[in-house]
């Protein structure tokens, strides 16, 4: 079957397409037939070499851990029923770059009615991964809520379901046309992060001492000063790192100022919880109510491509491949 491959760890170029035995069906497996694979920022930085402690990756690797496709079959003690259906599969974090891929029943969402499958593929993490962030920051109606890094992949599913959620939402974004963007997804405000006062703007338009819960998508020394936006009393989370690191917060403060930390480790889910909330988020996708926001699509021979475009910032919301 093909695939694309890591063959070391570099650039984007590293990405190229090969043919490799096809997977079969393990006993607790379902085959899908690939139609749609996500591709998430941390994706880059692993392929780069960044993080391996934390992923355990050796090239040559299959990159992508979130697919969508039709099941081709199933291993032992797998329903037959499965075979034919529609669905999202959750991998982990390889083997998605792939014409085909073997994944445990448990990882395996139906995909409802209407929903394609690269807006289903661009949901499998981040619609997942938003949603356990909103409840474990136990964002409530009226709250305000910084969404920091708010015109990517998961960013522009965290504004929307925060406006569900009945927040007001802050959105940081760079640029005039990725802020405006995210003002029309339904930001109540958006602070050009590339602007040298991002942080005084971002205060200004806060107000009233501060965000409720800040969604730190960027990390780093970006994320530090977000940190800063946070009411006392407040909820921090940490999750992001295209910076290169999560935000550096010291715990002391944090603590002398009343405000919750939280981390990547609080959204870390088993199989079963993913494959629940990513069912919620396909059905709301469904019902039109959250729009999974795809600024381009690459064929699996170009992830390369993908992967630079991701690297390149200069798309709105994400990047998803086609097989
Ligand atoms: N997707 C998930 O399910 C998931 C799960 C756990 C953790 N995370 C973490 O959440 C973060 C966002 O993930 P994503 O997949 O949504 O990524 P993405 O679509 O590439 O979005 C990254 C966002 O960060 C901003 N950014 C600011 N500084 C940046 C920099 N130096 N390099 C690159 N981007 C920068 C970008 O916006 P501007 O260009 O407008 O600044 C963009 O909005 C990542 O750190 C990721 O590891 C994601």
């Amino acid at each position: 079957m093909r695939v694309t491959q890591a063959v070391a760890f570099g650039g984007p170029e590293v990405l190229v397409p090969a043919e490799v035995p096809a997977p079969v069906a393990g006993t607790g497996q379902v085959l899908v037939a690939v139609a749609a694979v996500d591709t998430i920022f941390v994706e880059t930085q692993v392929r780069s070499g960044w993080g391996t402690d934390y992923f355990p990756v050796e090239p040559p690797y299959v990159p992508g851990g979130g697919i969508a496709g039709t099941v081709r079959a199933v291993g032992p003690g797998v329903d037959g029923a499965w075979v034919g259906r529609r669905v999202v599969a959750s991998l982990g974090f390889t083997g998605g770059y792939a014409e085909l891929a073997a994944a445990p029943v448990e990882s395996v969402t139906p995909i409802p009615d209407g929903v394609p499958f690269t807006d289903a593929a661009a949901l499998v993490h981040d619609g997942v991964t938003a949603t356990a962030l909103l409840e474990a920051t136990e964002v409530k109606p009226g709250e305000t809520v910084l969404i920091v890094g708010a015109s990517g992949g998961m960013g522009t599913v965290l504004v929307q379901l925060a406006k569900a959620a009945g927040a007001r939402v802050l959105g940081t974004a760079r640029g005039a046309r990725k802020a405006a963007f995210v003002r029309d997804l339904g930001a109540d405000a958006v602070v050009d992060a590339g602007a040298p006062d991002w942080v005084e703007a971002a205060r200004e338009a806060l107000g009233n001492g501060g965000a409720d819960v800040v969604l730190d998508g960027v990390g780093g020394q970006v994320g530090l000063a977000a940190f800063g936006l946070v009411a006392p009393g407040g909820r921090f989370s940490a999750h992001g790192a295209p910076t290169g690191g999560f935000a550096p917060v010291d715990p002391e403060q944090a603590r002398a100022r009343g405000v919750r930390l939280l981390g990547i480790e609080d959204v870390r889910l088993p199989d079963a919880e993913h494959a629940l909330r990513a069912a919620r988020a396909l059905a709301e996708a469904a019902a039109g109510r959250l729009r999974p926001v795809i600024g381009a699509t690459f064929p699996l021979e170009r992830a390369a491509d993908a992967h630079a475009a991701i690297e390149g910032r200069g798309l709105l919301g994400k990047v998803v491949l086609t097989v």
